[in-house]
């Protein structure tokens, strides 16, 4: 049969696209580097689990001898590829530890699949507010103080859930966290999706297997070279089974694992195997660099990058591939600098937010990637004019959680615009994505001050909306 490929297609566009001369400062971490990774990733390879091609969900061959490979590069008791982004591992990790009406810690900064887990389960979840960075109101770190402080406050929780590294490339006191966790006999969770490199970079601190975490759910495709929706999940120490999380990851993961996603896992871990060192060693060199070049802005700051650095701000530790540029003191958002990026450089950030946006590097980003970053933010810088007024404060207001369970929320609501529902209970998460961290979380009361800090979002250019629709159709009761 021959080709049919439409200008209408999805496939005539991604490949009109790849043609182009975009930097891709996003996911995912191979970067379309067919220079680096070669460009061999076609229908012949998409198979079934055929004899001789073992299954992922028992794993005894050639898919077993893959996760072995994980479990020596990241050290851990038990590797298990996932296929469906490190939203599988988290919805399953979460099931293990927990019974259905179950409590537990997590971070309120969690991604939104820790929240849709609580759901399923119908959890009680206990947050922990991580603090706000007050020069670019970026979330910090997780004190491990104030999980001991909820511990004891809330004993009958199941486990520990936080988010390190962050979006943002904030790292916690892992190492901590768990030896406090551990002391009461619960279990340490850590949404690595954004750390699946940390392990092979160079004096590292907060690498949750080494931490000693106890599931450990990383995404390959985010900042390594595998294609989008590979991860990896470590099960270490004695709380979790790791026959009971593939039992849960069988409830949440594909029946029909794709062979093509799951080779290019393994090659991830293969190429880290022979050339991390170096590969990592180049990388750690152009981060340098650029550090060094973006000493002298004026107008805009990069967080702990440039002039900046980690101890300028309350952070346990950072992970320098994130660039967080921040733009709260030059009088344009985060969302205007992005787009002025992608307009007049060609740049694509991964995300953009009101007072910053986020570029996301990796071993497969080249040295034009990085010089081409460079030039566009010099040039940038000098046009724009310090300006500290422009923002009043970016203290976002504490929402009131009611008394519901996420099982006892009622199924249907009323459907208002936003202003309406104040005083109301939300049915629905809230959420600009990315990040996908719910601005307001199904079970919460909707405030006025709250509907406020929204319109600011809006205002800058963030794009909010629930999952069922956009802030004209709030489901509350
Ligand atoms: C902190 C965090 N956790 C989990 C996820 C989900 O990862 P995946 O897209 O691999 O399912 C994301 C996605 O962006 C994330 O940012």
């Amino acid at each position: 049969m021959k080709k049919s490929i439409s200008d209408g297609s999805l496939y005539f566009k991604l490949k009109s696209y790849s043609q182009t001369d975009f930097v891709p400062l996003h996911m995912p971490g191979h970067k379309r580097n067919v220079s680096l990774l070669g460009d061999d990733i076609p229908y012949s390879l998409d198979i079934t689990e055929i004899s001789g091609f073992d299954n992922l969900h028992h794993a005894e061959g050639i898919i077993k001898q893959a996760q072995a490979k994980a479990e020596r590069l990241y050290n851990s008791r038990h590797s298990f590829i996932l296929v469906n982004g490190s939203t599988c591992g988290i919805l399953a990790a979460v099931r293990t530890v927990t019974e259905y009406g179950d409590e537990i810690i997590m971070a309120r900064n969690c991604h939104k699949s820790v929240y849709n887990a609580c759901t399923l389960n119908n959890l009680t979840a206990h947050y922990i507010y991580p603090p706000m960075d007050k020069k670019t109101a970026v979330s910090g770190s997780i004190y491990p103080h104030d999980i001991e402080i909820m511990l004891k406050t809330y004993p009958k929780s199941k486990a520990v859930v936080i988010t390190s590294p962050t979006y943002e490339g904030v790292i916690s006191n892992i190492e901590e966290i768990c030896r406090i966790a551990h002391n009461v006999n619960v279990p340490v969770i850590v949404d690595n999706a954004h750390g699946a490199h940390q392990a092979f970079v160079d004096n590292v601190i907060g690498e949750p297997v080494a931490c000693g975490a106890d599931i450990v759910i990383s995404s390959l495709h985010k900042t390594l070279p595998s294609l989008t929706q590979t991860a990896v999940a470590h099960i270490n120490g004695d709380f979790v089974n790791a026959g009971d999380f593939s039992a849960e990851l069988a409830v949440f993961e594909t029946s029909s694992p794709s062979y093509v996603l799951m080779a290019s896992a393994d090659r991830c871990f293969d190429i880290l195997a022979e050339h991390g060192v170096s590969l990592f060693a180049k990388y750690g060199k152009r981060l340098a660099d650029f550090d060094e070049k973006m000493k002298n802005l004026k107008n805009i700051t990069l967080l702990c990058h440039g002039a900046d650095c980690v101890y300028n701000h309350n952070f346990y530790g950072f992970d320098s591939g994130k660039i967080v540029i921040c733009t709260k003191d030059c009088g344009i958002s985060g969302v205007e600098l992005s787009e002025r990026l992608r307009r007049e450089y060609h740049i694509e950030l991964e995300m953009a937010y009101s007072f910053y946006a986020v570029a996301m590097t990796s071993i497969c980003d080249s040295d034009e990637n990085f010089q081409r970053l460079i030039a566009a933010l010099s040039e940038i810088d000098e046009k724009l004019c310090r300006n500290t007024t422009q923002v009043n404060s970016f203290n976002v207001p504490a929402l009131q959680q009611s008394q519901y369970s996420p099982a006892s929320l009622p199924k249907n609501g009323e459907i208002l615009p936003l202003e309406q529902a104040v005083g109301k209970i939300s049915l629905d998460h809230i959420y600009a994505y990315p990040p996908g961290i719910p601005l307001v979380v199904a079970g919460e009361i909707i405030s006025k001050d709250f509907v406020e800090y929204i319109r600011s979002l809006e205002m800058c250019g963030v794009d909010v909306h629930t999952a069922h629709g956009d802030l004209t159709q709030i489901k509350c009761f």
